[in-house]
């Protein structure tokens, strides 16, 4: 029996210490040949007499399969540039964000980078529960290596922006899920990277908060900076990107405008093809 859920790893490659260091400096990054293959793990023998019993009747097992979540990924993105990406669930976008960060070494492949890094994959993480708000930003900051007084500088800046200056001595466990998402946003965004990798992250927050979040990216371009984003609003790919990429079953199968790669995912064709897999 496949137990995905609870016993899964990822397979870690040879290519941890991946180059990201740039070469052609109108690129932001260069992906080149990336694939990710992660293990799922069968239900393993608990005991030993079951150990044995099972090299006996089957001789060696072999107590995972191998799941491959992308397949020879290629493309670029230029500096300045608002790179989407769509696809179903499933699809492998996080995936491939969580390489693109550096988060996840690939299985294979390589990417170039040019420029600070900064992604909005996973909110929050990295934050204590137990902890405030404050004490979080200033934990968050001494992880980048900022300083105890410029941190002190940035905390109202960070608080201001996700609106949580009367929560901001509450330990964040009480806080509801968007409440954290705005602080992470907040925090990330408040180290000005030169590009950013953003997963669905305003699926979570309030009106409010997604206007002010648009507003920002908007600076962010008009700053010249890189945006990469993973969405399901296919509005706001379509009126932020300037090239988007459609992953199917971790597989890039179209790259081009916003407006032929959201008319390629709407298809008919394409999403009967999809459910029939
Ligand atoms: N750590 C892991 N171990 C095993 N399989 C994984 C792991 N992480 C992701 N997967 C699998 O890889 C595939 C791609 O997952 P991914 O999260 O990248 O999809 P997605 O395109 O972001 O989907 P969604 O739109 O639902 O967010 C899925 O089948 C998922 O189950
Ligand atoms: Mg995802």
């Amino acid at each position: 029996m496949l137990n995905i859920e609870s016993n899964v790893e990822e397979c870690v490659s040879d290519n941890t210490n991946l180059p990201r260091v740039g070469v052609d400096s109108t690129l932001a990054m260069d992906i080149q040949g990336i694939s990710v293959v992660f293990r799922a793990y069968k239900q393993r023998p608990t005991t030993l007499k079951e150990s044995l019993l099972q090299r006996l009747v089957k001789g060696k097992v072999q107590h995972y399969s191998t799941f491959d979540a992308l397949k020879d990924i290629n493309f670029s993105v230029k500096k300045g540039q608002v790179f989407g990406i769509i696809g179903s669930n499933g699809a492998g976008k996080s995936t491939l964000l969580r390489v693109l960060a550096g988060v996840l070494p690939p299985t294979s492949g390589k990417i170039v980078t040019n420029g600070t890094t900064d992604s909005l994959i996973q909110l929050g993480a990295g934050f204590d529960p137990d902890l405030n708000a404050i004490e979080n930003i200033y934990l968050n900051g001494s992880l980048h290596q900022q300083s105890k007084k410029y941190i002190e500088g940035r905390v109202p800046h960070i608080l201001e922006f996700a609106d949580l200056q009367d929560f901001a001595y509450t330990p964040i466990k009480y806080y509801s899920s968007g409440m954290s998402a705005r602080l992470g946003f907040s925090v990330a965004i408040d180290r000005d990277p030169d590009i950013l990798i953003v997963d669905e992250v305003l699926a979570v927050g309030d009106e409010r908060f997604q206007e002010k979040c648009k507003a920002y990216f908007d600076r962010l371009i008009a700053a010249g900076k890189t945006l990469i984003i993973v969405t399901h609003s296919l509005g706001m790919v379509e009126t932020l990107a300037d090239e988007v990429i459609l992953l199917s079953a971790g597989k890039i199968v179209f790259k081009g405008t916003p407006a032929d790669a959201v008319a390629r995912y709407r298809d008919p064709d394409y999403q009967t093809r999809l459910h029939s897999q």
